[in-house]
């Protein structure tokens, strides 16, 4: 038996089965199944009120989960599915609550990654899959990851290899009279403008409510201290003087006196640095030192996925020192 049709017999079953896409392994359940639901918020952690991304197999999957769907849902699908995008829009009364945490919207996306698109294919129905990480942690974007994460308590791990996007979809409210992203991603405000040939609003402006991004989130275990340039090796440079065991997440090579346990230089480039955000998080998130330092990348809208999750990833905005 192949490594799909053993996930195929654990999500028929009611299991669950941690599947790989493009941006995060997810921890996948039958959408449709409410103990497999219910072991999922279980496995997590995770409050029954914060709603489930369901991963669909094709496009017309989505008559099945939604309804009223407006032609903008389906430009943009055609565009960015399969693709790290996901769509709010009104449920289909055949929803099960535990999926929309009560609320009357559904979220919908096809993945891009050929084991979890032939997985779907097979099980033609809705695989509902968070992140395969426990509540408020990092996501995971290897096999390996999850598996030090969640152990036995998940079923079957489909491993796919790492992550090639590296961060959670984007994703956009189509539920309402105007478009809003409620999470920013790999697939970008203008490239969404280009298509729906409108200007998006902002979750501000946005009425939907979207329980998962709250403050605090996507963070390792050790603190987290994200820093502008200079204040970055300023404190770098105090806490080797004070001989505390740090690690170092920055642009550029630490300058001279300055020792941390481990550290990784980023490339200047918001793609490729999101491809590594978790990974080198994970890596980095050690027992044995006592914080972890990040230099702020630039204040750009290139780089907005990345610094929003490293902005929830952090313990304090404000500097360690002062
Ligand atoms: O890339 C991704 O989106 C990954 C992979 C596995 O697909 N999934 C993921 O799921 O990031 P999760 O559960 O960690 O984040 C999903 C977010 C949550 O913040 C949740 O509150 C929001 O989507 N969400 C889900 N259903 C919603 C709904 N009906 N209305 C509003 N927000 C919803
Ligand atoms: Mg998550």
């Amino acid at each position: 038996m192949n490594a799909i049709e053993q996930a195929l017999i654990f999500l028929r079953n009611g299991k669950l089965v941690a599947i790989p896409t493009e941006t995060v392994y997810g921890l996948g359940g039958d959408a449709r199944n409410p103990a497999a639901l219910a072991q999922i918020y279980h496995v997590k952690g995770r409050p029954m009120t914060n709603p489930l991304i369901v991963h669909i197999p094709n496009i017309e999957a989505i008559h099945d989960w939604a309804i009223e769907i407006p032609e903008s849902a389906f430009k943009v699908a055609r565009a960015f599915w399969p693709g790290p995008l996901t769509l709010i829009l009104k449920r289909h009364p055949s929803v099960l609550d535990l999926v929309t945490g009560g609320q009357e919207t559904i979220a919908l996306r096809i993945p891009n990654h050929p084991l979890t698109l032939q997985l779907l294919a097979e099980f033609n129905g809705g695989i509902a899959a968070p992140s395969a990480n426990r509540y408020g942690r990092l996501s995971p974007t290897t096999a390996e990851h999850v598996r030090v994460e969640l152990g036995d308590s998940v079923d079957y791990i489909l491993d796919g290899g790492p992550c090639a996007v590296g961060i959670e979809s984007t994703i956009l409210d189509l539920s309402q009279d105007f478009p809003a992203v409620l999470r920013p991603g790999h697939i970008s405000v203008d490239a969404l403008e280009t298509i729906l040939k409108t200007d998006l609003h902002t979750k501000h402006h946005s009425k939907i409510i979207v329980p998962g991004l709250s403050e605090s989130h996507y963070a390792p275990h050790k603190p987290l201290y994200l820093l502008e340039k200079d204040v970055l090796w300023e404190t770098a440079l105090q806490l080797a003087l004070e001989k505390k065991s740090f690690n170092l997440l920055s642009f550029e090579t630490p300058p001279f006196k300055i020792f941390p346990n481990q550290w990784i230089t980023e490339p200047c480039d918001p793609i490729h640095y999101a491809e590594k955000l978790y990974t080198d998080l994970h890596d980095l998130d050690e027992e044995k030192v006592s914080c972890i330092l990040v230099e702020c990348p630039p204040n750009t809208i290139e780089w907005e996925a990345v610094r929003d999750r490293l902005q929830r990833a952090a313990t304090a905005l404000k500097p360690l020192l002062f």
